[in-house]
């Protein structure tokens, strides 16, 4: 599965912020067709959209369509007239149950058909952001072979159950654990809700490390000055890959030796921090460094 640490929302019918974002080396580009684009602007968004796709040089960035929620009456010319732009993938706003991931995936099988592209070959990420998507997480993430990735929407949350965003967010947290446990029980990746303070590095740096603590793996990002805070912070520091690798070697040689559990640094290490250690490496090559 492809890294995506920093996922920058753009929308759709603003040709200047694609072509901003697209030269940012942001890991995806999301190119959005719902909220972010008025209702009297979705058709042009959709040819916008299309006309990038085939125009715009996105450099290793994947790129991305969010499309309007399934019943919306708008999702099947979303997804009818940007589909030959060939995206690398769609984000699926509002997913409440397993149905609406499949007939979207039924769709894409049909182009990937019809134009003889690699079957499967264009890949699904659900935003759970309804109290209805939280209940049903689970259908939702076994529900299609094309799925990578559940999305965590705090704010369409917050608004879904009449709750009022707080800056420690006990108030969406249930929902921020129940995404990532999901994820990770079903081998998806885990991808964090946006921080809408644009000026708010600081938050965005705490809040994004919290997500990392809690295994998320990836964060939404809304203006190109979050797209380099989120990079590093889900990617590992020269220092904790040395301690990483310098832990898996110790537990390698204390293995060959007989002995299951023992001391590094005053601290006891036993499987749970060689896994720990294992997910640090994990990360440093997925982001593509030499370990
Ligand atoms: N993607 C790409 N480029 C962006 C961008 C984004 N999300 N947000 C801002 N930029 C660009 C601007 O075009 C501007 O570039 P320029 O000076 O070369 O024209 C530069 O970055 C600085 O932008 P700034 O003036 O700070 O912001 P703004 O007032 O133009 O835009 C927002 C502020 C919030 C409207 C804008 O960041 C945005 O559209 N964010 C995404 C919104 C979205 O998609 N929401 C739906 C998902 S939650
Ligand atoms: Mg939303």
């Amino acid at each position: 599965m492809r890294i995506r640490r920093a996922l920058l929302f753009m929308p759709g019918d603003d040709r200047r912020k694609i072509e901003k974002g697209a030269g940012l080396g942001a890991d995806s580009i999301i190119m959005d067709l719902e909220d972010g684009v008025a209702l009297t602007n979705k058709a042009a968004a959709r040819q916008s959209i299309l006309t990038a796709l085939h125009e715009v040089n996105f450099g290793r960035s994947e790129r991305l369509v969010r499309l309007n929620p399934a019943a919306s009456e708008l999702e099947a010319d979303d997804l009818h007239i940007t589909l030959p732009g060939r995206p690398d993938g769609y984000v699926l706003p509002k997913v409440e149950a397993a149905w609406q991931v499949q007939e979207v995936s039924a769709r894409i099988e049909d182009a990937e058909r019809e134009h003889g592209w690699p079957a499967g070959a264009i890949r699904l990420l659900a935003l759970i952001e309804t109290a209805k998507g939280v209940v049903n997480i689970r259908e939702i993430s076994e529900s299609d072979h094309r799925l990578d990735a559940l999305i965590f929407g705090a704010e369409d949350l917050a608004g879904d159950i009449g709750a009022t965003r707080t800056p420690e967010g006990r108030e969406v947290f249930y929902a921020r654990s129940a995404v990532v446990i999901h994820a990770k029980a079903h081998g998806l990746q885990a991808i964090d809700t946006v921080h809408i303070g644009l000026n708010d590095l600081d938050g965005l740096a705490a809040q994004t490390r919290e997500a990392l603590h809690m295994g998320y793996t990836g964060k939404l990002a809304i203006h190109p000055r979050q797209v380099e805070i989120i990079h590093q912070i889900f990617t590992p520091s020269p220092e904790e890959t040395q301690q990483a690798m310098r832990l898996i070697r110790a537990h390698e040689e204390h293995q060959a030796a007989g002995s299951g559990a023992f001391e590094l640094d005053g601290r006891m290490v036993d499987m749970p921090l060689v896994r720990a250690a294992e997910t640090v490496l994990a990360r440093a090559r997925a982001a593509g460094l030499d370990v």
